[in-house]
């Protein structure tokens, strides 16, 4: 049964798709997509706009009519009726689970999420003073080494085999549970000879499996980064919860309201997938070398953490807070437009529509605000700004929010600080990544683009003592 809050928030969702549905009703269709025969021809700009890379049946994104479609979902029934668990296994199989499926999901999510050596060993690291990607990041590493070498029990080698392998073994305990359990680090001999590459010459963190430990650890990692930096201990996972409440719970150690876990999970979906973005992007270079989708995803997180993409909705709350007062707005957004700077949360290289994660984020951030002071004001103060855009640019620009505007208010009225609004980010995110590269490996080719070189030739070499 759904409680009364979540019944609301589901409405919201309801609501939004309708006014999105009415507003662009009269925007042209989308053009019609279909399979491709290579060589394509496209228009390509700068950045590689319009350029068409790959097919893929994951997701679809109409910048006129502000679609976001997830394996033929509408992105707006998803959030009402979805799960990010069941999101997740949508955009890996390519199909909604059945009750077994996600049952099974789950299970694998649960085990995943359990990472006592990763978090341990993040904690050797100055994570208090790195900066939160950079530790997700390094997170990410951690769970490489630990997954495809020693981090599940049926993988653990023979002791006797590992200590006679390996002279330098560190000794350490694994799980805190007494001499019995303890289990000793072995040498890089034991390990290659126990996972080598299999015969497409992928790396074994290159299976459907990795994207599973992804999935559930990245938001591990980033609930103990949160906590780390808090000046905390990380926490165990509470395998009773479901994705987003058991994410709240790692970072906060308060088991979420409903409402909460709802909003976070709304928030999850939002975030998983869309298009070729440029995190997407970096992920599938990386993967497109038979790399793996550790190194994948942590090509992705540091794509992410730029503030062009997903860093933009940290610097959203650091100009809602620099503006300060709803007054202030227009005189802030006239300074900005003077200097030709750009507005954070604003503007999208697809969207020339209201992108529709912002249409069910703004209302979102309403609903939570009514209940938090600061979040009023800040709500406010983006309203505002909203506003002020609007007009300034005027309807020809067809600058509108995107999905960062308003993801920082929804997350600071959950008393989440703003350097993990990013990294949540790529708790969603990741779920994009690895579908995106588990579908483009299937038909592999290594990206290689050119730039056309305008330098110059035949210059004649100088020694260096006699440059000036
Ligand atoms: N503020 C002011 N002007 C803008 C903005 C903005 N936020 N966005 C676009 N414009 C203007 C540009 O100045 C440019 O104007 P011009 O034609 O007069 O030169 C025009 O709109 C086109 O903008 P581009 O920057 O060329 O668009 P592009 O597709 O290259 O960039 C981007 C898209 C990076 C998202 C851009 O809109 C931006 O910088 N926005 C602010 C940062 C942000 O919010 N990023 C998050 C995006 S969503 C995500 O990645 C998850």
């Amino acid at each position: 049964m759904l409680r009364h809050e979540t019944k609301e928030i589901t409405d919201l969702v309801l609501k939004a798709a309708k006014k999105a549905r009415k507003e662009t009703d009269s925007e042209p269709e989308p053009e019609l997509t279909k399979p491709i025969k290579w060589p394509v021809k496209c228009t390509v700009g700068p950045g590689l706009e319009g350029a068409i890379a790959c097919e893929t049946k994951i997701g679809y994104v109409n910048g006129s009519k502000g679609w976001l479609v997830y394996r033929g979902y509408d992105i707006f029934d998803l959030c009402a009726y979805s799960t990010f668990e069941e999101v997740s296994y949508l955009l890996l199989k390519g199909h909604l689970p059945t009750v077994t499926q996600l049952g099974n999901f789950k299970k694998k999510l649960i085990q995943y999420r359990h990472m006592p050596n990763t978090q341990r060993l993040l904690m050797s690291f100055p994570i208090e003073d790195m900066n939160a990607m950079a530790a997700l990041r390094l997170g990410t590493n951690l769970m490489r080494h630990e997954f495809t070498y020693d981090d599940t029990d049926d993988w653990r080698p023979d002791l006797k085999s590992v200590i006679g392998a390996d002279e330098d073994s560190i000794p350490m305990e694994t799980v805190p549970r007494g001499e019995k359990r303890a289990i000793y680090e072995f040498g890089s001999k034991e390990r290659g000879k126990k996972f080598e590459s299999d015969s497409l010459g992928l790396q074994p963190a290159s299976g459907l499996d990795s994207c599973y430990h992804l999935i559930a650890g990245v938001a591990s990692i980033a609930a103990a980064v949160a906590r780390i930096r808090a000046g905390h201990l990380p926490l165990e996972p509470d395998p009773e919860l479901s994705h987003a409440a058991n994410f709240i719970y790692m970072m906060t150690g308060r088991r979420p309201a409903p409402l909460e876990e709802r909003v976070m999970d709304i928030a999850l979906i939002l975030h998983a997938d869309h298009g070729i973005n440029a995190s997407t992007f970096a992920s599938m270079v990386v993967a497109s070398t038979l790399s793996d989708f550790y190194f994948s995803v942590g090509a992705g997180i540091a794509a992410l953490n730029g503030p062009l993409h997903g860093g933009a909705n940290e610097q959203v709350l650091r100009v809602l807070n620099e503006i300060a007062t709803v007054d202030n707005v227009k005189p802030w957004l006239e300074k900005i437009r003077k200097q030709k700077g750009k507005i954070m949360g604003f503007g999208h290289r697809v969207y020339k529509a209201y992108d529709p994660r912002a249409r069910v984020l703004g209302p979102l951030a309403e609903y939570l605000a009514k209940n938090s002071e600061s979040g009023l004001k800040l709500l406010h103060i983006a309203q505002a700004l909203e506003r002020e855009v609007a007009s300034s640019f005027g309807t020809e620009k067809k600058i509108f929010p995107n999905v960062d505007f308003y993801s920082g208010i929804v997350y600071s009225c959950m008393g989440i600080s703003p350097e993990l609004f990013t990294p949540i980010f790529a708790v969603s995110r990741v779920a994009g990544w690895t579908a995106r590269v588990l579908e483009y490996l299937e038909n592999n080719r290594i990206f290689r683009p050119r730039a056309m070189y305008i330098g110059e030739f035949e210059k004649k070499y100088k020694p260096i003592q006699k440059r000036t």
